[in-house]
């Protein structure tokens, strides 16, 4: 049952719009998925209330670290995958949903400023596998970049994350106008009309990369512990 987290504590690179991607990229799959919307601003949950929400996608909203736990093993309890969108800082309800994440997606957008963000994330997801003594899986999600465009930062940012050997997904979610407008118009990229949006076919295959990679990272860990568990 996995639990999936957006993390960083840097606002506005796009956790809650990987999230919504995912989310729906999962359930336009027949995989069950729970979103607990634990960002203040609370953008999934009114989502959630706009037309052509997928029947198999729940939204729970839970704000405070006195819940989330409880809110995390509760939605286990409904679908079989589970993503906690969090607030872009560092404070308790953070640091106990990176401890019970089975992968925690750092998203970042290809910007020096951005870069010193997903490094306090990733110095986060450091801290809870010490308290939690454990690998929690990660990986930094390149967000709003442009197709043929690798700006010399861009590179420098890669090339570090390279050599510190951050994992990285493979897929990065694309600067698009549908990714927003989701958010106003409700369901899923599939049940947008095509006349209405620029190359959703496109857009719809961005996600679905995503979705795909988020996957297999997770079944790769599934894997990974079953190994462990049969090897001790
Ligand atoms: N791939 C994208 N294409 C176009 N716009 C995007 C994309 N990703 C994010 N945005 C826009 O960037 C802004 C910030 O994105 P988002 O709300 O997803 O970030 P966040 O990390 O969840 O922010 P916060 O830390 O405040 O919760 C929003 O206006 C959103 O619409
Ligand atoms: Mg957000």
């Amino acid at each position: 049952m996995p639990v999936i987290s957006l993390a960083s504590p840097k606002g506005g690179v796009g956790k809650t719009t990987a999230a919504l991607l995912l989310a729906t990229e999962l359930a336009q799959k027949g995989v069950g998925v729970t979103v607990i919307d634990a960002d203040p601003e609370h953008y999934i949950e009114r989502w959630a209330s706009l037309p052509d929400k997928p029947a198999n996608l729940h939204v729970f909203t839970a704000a405070t670290e006195d819940t989330i736990i409880d809110d995390i093993e509760r939605a286990q309890e409904v679908t079989p995958f589970v993503i906690v969108d969090l607030e872009g800082s560092a404070n308790l309800l953070v640091a106990y949903t990176i401890m019970h994440s089975d992968l925690v997606i750092i998203p970042m957008q290809p910007s020096g400023l951005d870069a010193a963000g997903a490094a306090k994330g990733l110095k986060l997801v450091k801290q809870q596998e010490k308290s939690a003594r454990r690998h929690i899986p990660h990986a930094v999600l390149f967000t709003r970049t442009k197709a043929a465009i690798r700006t010399r930062t861009f590179a420098a940012i890669q090339e570090q994350l390279e050599k510190a050997k951050v994992p990285v997904f493979n897929t990065q979610i694309l600067e698009r106008e549908v990714y927003r407008s989701l958010f106003d118009f409700g369901g899923t990229l599939e049940s947008l009309d095509p006349k209405d949006v620029y190359k959703v076919e496109d857009a719809i295959g961005n996600a679905r990369n995503f979705a795909s990679e988020v996957l297999a990272m997770v079944k790769n860990t599934a894997s990974q512990s079953k190994q462990k568990v049969e090897v001790a």
